[in-house]
């Protein structure tokens, strides 16, 4: 894994993997399109130094899919995935009318198109390819027919940890900024994680581990609810991981503090 792009195929695969289990927390029967030997082998490495990683992508999965499902159900028309990767909930999740948006690189976007096209998967996106940072989120969805006016959600998973901090708000505040109404889910570290300043030994060696075999961690955030008045925005939900293992599997012991630590949000402009 030398590349921020891959990590979409090593998400993918443990997305992939809740399908398995006797009661599902969530099916994607879609993901199994770009998974193979290769993708397999390098999410089997990542998960035999770092075994939470894969519980993290799937309580996090639930997540996501049920606040865009509520969204859907409320009316929203218009979702915008950054950073979307391998993401299929443009063909899980489309209840009639709504239109995705999928910002990422341009290779990544062509396999996605034409692999969900070869194997006959309705989806409708609009795929823009780009670097939201580099080029602008705004620039690039108004190189689309991306409607600024109408409710909008935007879901932005997997991603806040590998940016600058900086840039991690930039986005925010361009939303902010051109949108009228719209709610926004993403997931981020404690600050402490990026730091090693948990007090847990245990904890920073299974990060440096982590790290080593995927992709640096560089911005974390400590209090999301201050983030947000500082940003003028509203925080509407905010867990930890840990506190969605317990709602998600009441039965299961959490294998790693590491949970207590990854968090899931979703902020709304404020009035
Ligand atoms: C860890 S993967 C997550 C993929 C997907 N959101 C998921 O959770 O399954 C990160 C993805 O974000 C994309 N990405 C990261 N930074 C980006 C940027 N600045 N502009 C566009 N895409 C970006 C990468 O190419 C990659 O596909």
């Amino acid at each position: 894994m030398n590349n921020v792009k891959d990590t979409a195929f090593v998400v993918a695969e443990f997305r992939a993997e809740e399908n398995e289990e006797a009661v599902p927390l969530y099916i994607d029967n879609v993901v199994k399109i770009w998974l193979n030997e290769e993708t397999k082998t390098a999410a089997d490495r990542i998960a035999q130094n770092s075994p939470a990683a894969k519980e993290m992508i799937k309580l996090r999965t639930k997540y996501f899919d049920d606040v865009l499902s509520n969204q859907v159900l409320a009316g929203c028309k218009q979702v915008v995935i950054l950073g979307s990767g391998l993401d299929t909930r443009a063909a899980r999740i489309n209840g009639e009318k709504v239109k995705y948006f999928e910002i990422d690189d341009r290779a990544t976007l062509q396999l996605k198109e034409s692999t969900l096209k070869a194997n006959k998967v309705p989806a409708n996106v609009c795929y823009i390819p780009g670097d939201y940072v580099k080029d602008g989120l705004i620039s690039l969805l108004k190189r689309s027919e991306f409607d600024f006016e109408i409710p909008t959600y935007f879901l932005w998973e997997g991603n806040t940890t590998l940016l600058a901090k900086t840039d991690v708000i930039s986005v925010l505040e361009q939303i902010r900024d051109n949108l009228i109404n719209f709610r926004l889910s993403f997931d981020y570290m404690s600050e402490k994680v990026i730091s090693r300043t948990t007090g847990d030994r245990e904890l920073n060696d299974y990060i440096d581990r982590y790290e080593s075999t995927y992709a640096p961690w560089i911005t974390g955030f400590e209090n999301i609810a201050t983030l947000a008045e500082e940003l003028n925005l509203k925080p509407i939900e905010n867990f930890s991981t840990a506190e969605l293992h317990k709602q998600y599997r009441p039965r299961r012991v959490l294998e790693s503090n590491i949970f207590n630590f990854y968090f899931v949000c979703t902020l709304e402009n404020a009035e």
